[in-house]
């Protein structure tokens, strides 16, 4: 099974290309110094034309083909998308949606995670997919279907599963609804069998919490069902499954434990999106547990989503590819190997264009992205480490309330994170990106801003931090959730977390709707004043000492930044969402007081990100720009990618990259 390696290859439909295509195309790979591919994630009906019927002839004849050329394959099982004879013959797999239409046959992702039918189908062919190939040596690694997602499925299954689901967490149908605030328009139950899915939009916050986390338990034994069926069959088998990056809807954190590793897709579309690229690249680390994620999926052309979306211009495939790599990926996948005649991603660009012609600007980048790749693998970057002192705290929890409010979103708790995230990926200092739950003490600054839903042991783990010399910084709302979505009768953070921070809450300003008329917030910090947004915390501080202050109106005897010490660590809170300006200034600022320094200067828009080989830094430099920056080196440095020493200053020209040793 895989060893480790930089895997370089794409996601390929053997089954949409006639079979004398095949020989051409696993030679372009191998020319492009291609190892892998990603097949059969969408070709159930190729793999089982009609029910219990298997035919694995053409991926065999298409495996064999491609391994001749030394290009071996992820296999993905292919429940993704369903063939017509399982709608046909079971339509009640298909998803009932909140209003009332069961969904039909074509396109993909329109069956329950809970129907016991398609449970079973899935079970089959995983186990005929998995004896098949079991011990196969061009099988690398496998996938399970293709990018999970909450369903949104109210069916008769659904709704069983989910009255049993809460009998087991609650002990009453009384301690349901107390946790979940039911008295609230009359929606408290007395029996668990009255219990129904959410099917309004504007439903208890609770409920809606609670049905998202069980649809993904049911996510999370589908794909357990998968994954111990292909290693009953081989256990030596490696299982992925491809994430969609900061998505929500199912619990990623739960379902990694199930896999051998993580593996992600992206489609960063356009360079002012580099750094949200970052961001989801540590997200998906995270994950992971630390770097050797594989990108399952990352854009290599035009793509389509309704309508047909921009050609990345020169340079930037090669910008996306390295920014992975330096972040901690194994594999780099591009999807997908050429671009399809029919169906709805018919104006999707592959490595190569529909007329299959390596003569496409795609192809031949991708060739020179190849060749670097190699210069990678023998610098022994797959497996290598990367180590960080500052942390931001990312909780799924919190993701997941900030999307269920009245049908819409609270917060956008990404957006909050990142302003604190992009201080720090443009310092050049490297980030990873945590769980309450996991171990923070090998941080000296761990960011938690938006951390509106808390547990009392994650309260107690950060206290636990604070105390022994760690820096939190925590933003508005802190504690404002209890772990049902409901809001706790303490005063505002709530009784350990205003010892923590030290200061106490009693009124607040939302900024985020339409008030034109009416003032907001100002903010003084450091001799500046900055604007606020979103939202503004008026903080009193008990212990804490004042950091910054709010200015004008009625915010004005209020403090908007403060610092409470405890032990030997400190606990900051910034009340309000601030100007950028701000972070740039305050972010920096703590992180230097932690004793962080940056790995290496650089222009504004260079990133620099470290690899530890054997505890050798290899640096990337990212050029996110659209113009030529001139970076000045410490000292002489060998140039991977060009094979050279570096000069005192080193030039990058647009969307440029470097690899220094
Ligand atoms: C992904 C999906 C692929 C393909 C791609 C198009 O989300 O996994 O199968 O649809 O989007 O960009």
């Amino acid at each position: 099974m895989s060893e480790r390696t930089l895997h370089f290859g794409a996601d390929y439909y053997p089954e949409y290309w006639p079979r004398e295509r095949w020989e051409v195309d696993a030679r372009l790979m191998r020319d492009a110094g291609m190892d892998i591919v990603r097949v059969g994630e969408f070709a159930w009906r190729v793999f089982e034309p009609e029910e219990g019927a298997y035919d694995f002839e053409l991926f065999d004849a298409a495996i064999e083909v491609l391994g001749r050329y030394g290009i071996r394959v992820m296999l993905c099982t292919p429940t993704a998308a369903i063939p017509v004879w399982v709608q046909q013959r079971y339509p009640d797999v298909n998803v009932l949606d909140v209003s009332g239409r069961r969904r039909s046959w074509g396109a993909r992702k329109n069956w329950c995670y809970s129907n016991p039918t398609m449970r079973r189908l899935s079970r089959s062919i995983t186990d005929a997919m998995a004896q098949h190939y079991a011990g196969h040596p061009n099988v690398v690694a496998w996938q399970t279907d293709n990018e999970f997602s909450y369903s949104g499925c109210v069916c008769d299954h659904c709704a069983a599963a989910f009255r049993r689901w809460l009998a087991t967490r609650y002990e009453s149908p009384e301690a349901l609804n107390r946790a979940w605030g039911l008295r609230f328009w009359s929606m408290d139950i007395h029996d668990f069998d009255e219990m129904m899915p959410p099917l309004e939009r504007a439903h208890s916050p609770a409920h809606l919490l609670d049905y998202r986390r069980f649809q993904s338990d049911q996510v999370m034994a589908f794909n357990r069902e998968q994954v111990e069926t292909i290693k009953a069959a081989d256990c030596a088998a490696k299982v992925t499954h491809n994430f969609m990056t900061t998505y929500s809807g199912i619990d990623y954190r739960e379902l990694a434990r199930d896999l051998d590793f993580v593996a992600n897709d992206m489609y960063p579309r356009d360079i002012t999106r580099l750094e949200d690229c970052a961001y989801g690249h540590d997200v998906i680390r995270g994950y992971n547990g630390g770097p050797g994620f594989w990108m399952n999926e990352l854009q290599c052309g035009y793509i389509n989503r309704e309508n047909q979306l921009r050609t990345p211009p020169p340079g930037m495939i090669r910008l996306w590819t390295h920014q992975a790599i330096s972040q901690g990926a194994d594999a780099i996948i591009y999807f997908r190997w050429r671009s399809c005649t029919g169906g709805c991603e018919q104006f999707h660009s592959g490595v190569v264009q529909h007329d299959g012609d390596p003569v496409s600007r795609s192809y031949r980048e991708i060739v020179a992205i190849g060749e670097e790749v190699q210069r990678l693998r023998s610098e022994g970057v797959a497996g290598s480490s990367i180590e960080n002192s500052v942390a931001i705290l990312r909780s799924f929890d919190v993701a997941r309330a900030m999307e269920l409010y009245y049908g819409g979103r609270l917060f956008d708790y990404d957006a909050e994170l990142q302003r604190y995230y992009r201080p720090i990926l443009r310092q050049n200092v490297g980030v990873d990106v945590v769980h309450p739950e996991d171990d923070l003490s090998r941080y000296r600054v761990v960011f938690a801003p938006l951390l509106m839903l808390t547990t009392p042991d994650q309260i107690e783990g950060l206290r636990r931090y604070v105390a022994e010399g760690g820096v939190l910084v925590t933003s508005y709302r802190l504690g404002a959730y209890d772990l049902h979505a409901v809001v706790p009768t303490e005063t505002l953070p709530g009784d350990s977390l205003v010892e923590l921070f030290g200061v106490r809450i009693h009124e607040y300003d939302c900024l985020m709707t339409d008030a034109p008329a009416d003032p907001t917030p100002l903010v003084a910090w450091d001799g500046e004043t900055y604007g606020t947004c979103v939202w503004a915390d008026m903080l009193e501080p008990t212990t804490a000492e004042v950091l910054a202050r709010y200015t004008n109106e009625w915010y004005a005897p209020f403090a908007a930044v403060t610092r409470n010490r405890v032990g030997a660590g400190q606990a900051i809170y910034v009340g309000a969402g601030l100007d950028e300006a701000f972070y740039a200034h305050l972010v920096p600022w703590i992180v230097a007081e932690a004793g962080v320094s940056p790995f290496l200067e650089t222009p504004e828009g260079v990133v620099a990100k470290v690899r530890l080989v054997e505890g050798q830094p290899l640096c990337f430099l990212l050029n996110m720009t659209t113009q030529e920056q001139v970076v000045p080196l410490p000292r002489e440095m060998h140039d991977v990618l060009r094979g050279c020493a570096t000069p005192p200053e080193l030039i990058l020209s647009p969307r440029d990259v470097a690899v220094l040793r």
